[in-house]
């Protein structure tokens, strides 16, 4: 197919939150326990118990900000099992899912040490369901009272970190359609209003609360706890909601027609911005309301990772999932100004995951390639384009956008065919070009292949440079293109 890419270089459409491009780690299967967390005293090369190929290759993507502890996870979590000495194992969310205990070798000290070390903001799934308001507060006063101040500041003090943690995001609940607590809306906004007034009642601080939303297309979730969060007084920063792309064929063995059948799910994300955005724009409120979309991705059958199945919902993942977060992610871009977070699910071993990792072994995935590909959009302001003859199949579509910052225009394409190169006019407007511009672009001649253990770079980048206006995206691929511009 023959495409002509403008880039409308003065009509920039928003800033792009850094926080667009976050990540998502819960108790859950392989995310935490033979994925970031290796242990202190394993044989595998850890800085201070965190898996170190792990830490290294994750910084090399910006990860802005992490969501912790849940999922589902967080609202059977109690904070107090996860700091100090002695800590109990338990039976978690999960438990009745896969038999895994939690050991909780793993909590606050740990989750804000990580963040520190990838150099990402935290992102607090609070428990709304088996916690009450008061332990929740505690948490936060735990976390956040200064050196000396509270008795639970010298307790974190006692458990060896003096200074207050930052906590730069919180979640109010999770998921509390279903696993958190299977409450109506009017219920749950209620509950908001009561955790959301404990927390600013202790902090001044004003950390951005985000209310829970809604599951996918649930728009009536969004209306009704719109409607009583506009009759209060209480503060929100964000609305989340969960859209998962979920079970179009298996994860590796994909027909021609799943291809594109995961595709178009994935592509129902720009309604889901459009209309669950409506809803709080509608009551005047969309500065209060913008959207943190915190859990999304492919879900496919269990059982295709490394582990073969012991991980729960760890799969495998190949340039079909590298496309839909290429698509999701220019999604994201064209709507900046609407998102204010949102957090690909999971980091590791799990659904959509960046990278699988395994005793000594820890490889990344195409997913990874993506956001490597797509970070320097983080902070960027998001400038229009248009592509030519852009209607119709999937099978004759590019998914677009582009951003500047800094005189560096960063262009990203994801060509949806599975059978047509697009070769492609790339015009910019109102800018001018200063040399060459750079191409990176990541391809398979098999969508189905994957890195696995023994071949961890089957599915890799390469990037040269452009000699004139003219690209070929390849079928099924993701390409990003660095112009500078003066
Ligand atoms: O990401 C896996 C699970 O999916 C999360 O725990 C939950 O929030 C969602 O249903």
């Amino acid at each position: 197919m023959n495409k002509k890419i403008t880039i409308v270089y003065p009509d920039v459409a928003g800033f792009i939150a850094p926080e667009i491009y976050g990540h998502f780690s819960e108790h859950i299967g392989g995310v935490i326990y033979d994925g970031i967390w290796v242990g202190k005293d394993s044989d595998i090369p850890n800085i201070n118990g965190f898996r170190l190929d792990l830490v290294e290759k994750f910084k090399k993507i910006n990860p802005p900000v992490l969501r912790w502890p849940g999922g589902c996870f967080a609202e059977t979590y109690n904070w107090r099992d996860g700091i100090g000495k002695n800590r109990p194992v338990r039976p978690q969310w999960w438990t009745r899912f896969d038999g895994r205990y939690e050991s909780n070798e793993f909590g606050t000290h740990e989750f804000f040490e990580f963040c520190e070390l990838i150099g990402a903001k935290t992102y607090l799934a609070l428990n709304v369901t088996s916690i009450t308001p008061m332990q929740a507060r505690d948490w936060i006063d735990y976390c956040i009272s200064p050196r000396g101040s509270t008795t639970l500041a010298l307790e974190r003090e006692a458990n060896g970190h003096p200074e207050p943690f930052k906590i730069d995001f919180i979640g109010v609940g999770n998921e509390n359609w279903g696993g958190g607590g299977n409450m109506t809306p009017e219920y749950y906004a209620l509950i908001y209003r009561q955790f959301a007034s404990l927390i600013d009642n202790l902090t001044n601080l004003k950390i951005p609360l985000i209310i829970g939303g809604a599951n996918g297309e649930d728009y009536n979730w969004t209306r009704k706890i719109t409607e009583v969060i506009s009759a209060s007084e209480k503060r929100v920063s964000g609305m989340s909601f969960h859209y998962y792309s979920s079970k179009v064929g298996d994860a590796v063995n994909f027909t021609d027609d799943e291809w594109y059948g995961m595709i178009k799910k994935a592509s129902k994300m720009e309604q889901l911005i459009e209309r669950h955005y409506a809803v709080p724009l509608n009551y005047g409120i969309d500065d209060k309301m913008k959207l943190v979309i915190d859990e999304w991705g492919c879900w496919h059958p269990d059982g295709s990772g490394p582990s073969q199945g012991y991980n729960l919902f760890e799969q495998q993942s190949t340039m079909r999932d590298a496309v839909v977060a290429a698509l999701t992610l220019n999604i994201f871009n064209n709507n900046a100004s609407k998102i204010l977070m949102a957090n690909v699910a999971q980091l590791c071993n799990n659904l959509h995951a960046l990278f699988l990792s395994g005793g000594h072994n820890c490889i990344v995935t195409p997913t990874y390639h993506v956001f490597d590909m797509y970070k320097a959009h983080q902070g960027a302001e998001c400038v229009r384009t248009l592509v030519s003859d852009n209607c119709g199949e999937l099978s004759q579509k590019l998914s677009v956008s582009a951003s500047k910052k800094d005189e560096v225009i960063t262009l990203t394409v994801a060509n949806l065919s599975l059978t047509e190169d697009a070769v492609c006019d790339i015009e910019l407007l109102g800018a001018t070009r200063c040399g060459k511009a750079s191409v990176t672009t990541l391809c398979s001649r098999d969508v189905r292949a994957h890195n696995t253990f023994k071949e961890p770079n089957k599915i890799a980048t390469v990037t040269h440079e452009l000699e004139d206006n003219s690209l070929t995206i390849p079928r099924a691929s993701v390409i990003s293109l660095s112009i500078k511009v003066r």
